[in-house]
């Protein structure tokens, strides 16, 4: 069949993207699901900051490529071993897909699925194939989704069915921003109520993580972003404290106000500055925990002694150290309670024509997620 997508033909691409467009809104040939997998019709994609990595060449990727990992839609037709999926169904995608027998899968880590790892590499399904063609020419599938696009042909464990009377727009965030941000602060560091946390960069995946870190009762949310704006609106969010990452004196300042540093400080942001923040602003035998994604020839230098005298721990977070078949469903029912408020990360919607335009208003700091309607 035939459907739209945006396709990234180059990369790195300058800014401002109105003028540069790196996306082209192409109509490209889309294979049949194959065994293992599903033809979903896109309702809605939100724009995050690794699709932008991938435009402006923070992360390397092969191309043409279509973009877009934040998505939620509804399954159109199944491949002939899937069983627990059916047309109809409404689902989320995750951005990694989980192979579940291999060591990480094993042991309950699917965000670090080894062949998952592989084909979001290479820019294929976990199948190792590719779905999308134009003229002929394979183009590569953007962490297992590429959603910016009215149609998408994923792996069935690159998604998770969920409710049918979610809004879409909604659902969406559920796939990469809450998945990441509520999961870094519930999975990869546990946060216990009374505790402080601090997030550093507060974007969709920081508010997140702000969002996750007042749920998780967190008697101290300490806000940290380089613009007034971003503080401004996680103080509405309910965070505790904000402080502006451009002060000089900005750790000092924190560990003054948390009496010498928050137990959990979790960098969203993607910039080695804001993880050295994030670690010296964490007490001793705190827990600095950095879900951003800088640019892989980035190197972190951090005071060794520090590390063993003070006993700390850093630990990485990918998609949230999340289970997304386990979490996406829990962080939802949270949502519908009222205690995980993730439409207030919604900042705006458009259309997939918009989509350039779109991506210079996330460069620019100016909205936290701007997601596509279908
Ligand atoms: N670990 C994962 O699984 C995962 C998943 C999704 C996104 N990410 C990464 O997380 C990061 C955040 O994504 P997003 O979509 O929320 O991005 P975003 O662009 O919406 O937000 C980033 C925020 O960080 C702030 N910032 C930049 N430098 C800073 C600094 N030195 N100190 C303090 N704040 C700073 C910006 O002002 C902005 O508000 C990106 O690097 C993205 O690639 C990781
Ligand atoms: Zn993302
Ligand atoms: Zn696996």
């Amino acid at each position: 069949m035939k459907t739209r997508a945006a396709v990234l033909r180059k990369s790195p691409v300058e800014r401002p993207y109105a003028n540069t467009r790196p996306l082209s809104i192409e109509t490209v040939d889309l294979d049949p699901p194959g065994p293992d997998e599903l033809l979903v019709r896109i309702g809605a994609a939100g724009l995050c900051h690794s699709d932008l990595s991938v435009i402006n060449g923070d992360r390397p990727r092969s191309v043409p490529m279509a973009l877009g990992h934040e998505a939620a839609g509804t399954v159109e037709a199944v491949g002939s071993s899937v069983r627990d999926i059916a047309p109809g169904d409404r689902v989320v995608m995750s951005f990694m897909p989980s192979c579940g027998h291999c060591p990480p899968c094993a042991e309950g880590r699917p965000a670090l699925c080894i062949p998952g790892a592989e084909a979001n590499g290479k820019g294929t399904l976990l199948s190792g194939e590719r779905r999308l063609r134009c003229d002929a020419v394979p183009v590569h599938h953007h962490l297992g989704v590429s959603a910016f696009a009215d149609y998408a042909v994923v792996s069935r464990h690159s998604a998770v069915r969920i409710e049918a009377d979610l809004p879409m727009v909604e659902a969406a965030l559920f796939g990469c921003a809450v998945l990441t941000g509520v999961g870094a602060v519930v999975n990869t560091c546990q946060v216990k109520p009374g505790q402080s946390v601090a997030v550093v960069g507060l974007g969709g995946v920081g508010l997140a993580a702000v969002l996750g870190a007042i749920a998780a009762g967190a008697e101290r949310v300490v806000a940290v972003d380089l613009s007034e704006d971003k503080l401004k609106l996680a103080l509405q969010l309910g965070a505790t404290d904000a402080f502006l990452a451009g002060d000089p004196d900005v750790a000092e300042k924190i560990r003054e106000a948390t009496r010498g540093g928050v137990d959990h400080a979790v960098e969203a942001a993607g910039s080695v500055r804001a993880f050295e923040l994030a670690y010296r602003i964490t007490r001793r035998g705190g827990l600095t925990a950095s879900a951003g994604l800088a640019h892989p020839s980035s190197q972190i230098a951090i005071p060794a002694v520090s590390l063993v005298a003070e006993e700390r721990t850093i630990r990485g977070s990918y998609m949230g150290s999340c289970v997304p078949s386990r979490d996406i469903p829990r962080f939802i029912a949270l949502h519908r309670r009222g205690k995980l408020p993730v439409d207030r990360l919604l900042s705006s919607t458009g259309p997939l024509e918009e989509i350039n335009e779109a991506f210079d208003l996330l460069d620019q700091g100016r909205v936290i997620r701007h997601v596509i309607t279908f």
